[in-house]
């Protein structure tokens, strides 16, 4: 990003005390400049996101104007409301950290909000919810290999980024209804289009244990689906998920690497640099 945009690469210093707390220091001069804190908080979250704070409060505490706060992915972001008694509600706790260590504002990609329809309503700093949807269809139509693709959401989240990818692709989409019966086990149902003699592009914000997918797989083959690829942003990817996919009869995976993984080659790089391209 920094390549993209002609500007400076902070220097970090990022390390553990022997009893295993964390060490954090900054190597770059800050005083009164803005900076753009990038910490995508996926798989090991709780440390990935204490480290965000403990930088973001570090630079305010060294003169810095203004941070901001690119969080390709936000972990925490499902328990947003207590569906138990006594639940903590994870992502209140979370988005009250990061603007109390004095975060300016806050971007997101494709940030999972089934419940809170608005970033802005989930923080009380200015917040932006980002989406890969266009740059993953845009990887889809370069590879060249569907033609005039089915675009399906496997749920009714999932909508949104089958109008986007549809629309991008110069097609038409449909969204099926799913049912999560536990972690890793879902039950998805289409509802009217049949994928008989087509191809098929899957699209969904995250790929976890890869349950929804084969599910959806399932149905589109039953149906008759010719060539089925599926396209998400974060490929968070549980052990063992992307076989179970590959074995369900998908053609191609592709995610982006707002989450590394072996099937991250799109990279949000040039969505996170317009942001900032507009900023300065
Ligand atoms: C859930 O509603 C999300 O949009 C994804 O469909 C879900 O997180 C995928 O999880 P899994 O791969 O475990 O089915």
């Amino acid at each position: 990003m920094a390549k993209e945009l002609g500007v400076d690469l902070g220097g970090l210093e990022v390390r553990r005390f022997p009893d295993g707390e964390k060490y954090l220091r900054v190597l770059s001069e800050v005083k009164d400049q803005t900076v753009a804190v990038v910490q995508s908080i996926h798989h090991t979250p709780d440390e990935l996101l204490f480290e965000y704070l403990l930088l973001t409060d570090a630079l305010k505490d060294l003169g810095a104007k203004r941070v901001i706060a690119f969080m390709p992915y936000f972990a925490y972001a499902r328990q947003d409301e207590r569906f138990k008694p006594g639940e903590a509600l994870s992502f209140k706790t979370v988005s009250k950290l990061i603007e109390g260590v004095g975060t300016d504002e806050i971007y997101t990609i494709d940030m999972h909000q089934h419940r809170v329809i608005k970033s802005s309503e989930a923080f009380k700093i200015p917040a932006h919810n980002l989406s890969a949807m266009p740059l993953l269809a845009d990887y889809v139509k370069k590879t060249g290999k569907l033609e005039k693709p089915l675009v399906i959401g496997p749920d009714a989240e999932a909508e949104q980024w089958a109008k986007v990818a549809a629309e991008r692709l110069g097609t038409d989409y449909d969204v099926f209804e799913k049912k999560r019966l536990g972690d890793a086990h879902v039950e998805v149902r289409p509802r009217k289009s049949s994928a008989h003699g087509r191809d098929v592009l899957i699209v969904d914000d995250i790929i976890s244990t890869g349950g929804t997918i084969v599910e959806a797989v399932r149905i589109l083959l039953s149906q008759g689906a010719r060539r089925v690829e599926v396209a998400c942003t974060h490929p968070i990817l549980a052990p063992g998920a992307l076989a179970k996919i590959n074995s369900a009869g998908v053609q191609d995976v592709v995610g982006t690497d707002t989450v590394p993984s072996p099937i991250s080659r799109v990279s949000v790089a040039p969505l996170i640099a317009e942001q900032l391209r507009n900023h300065t």
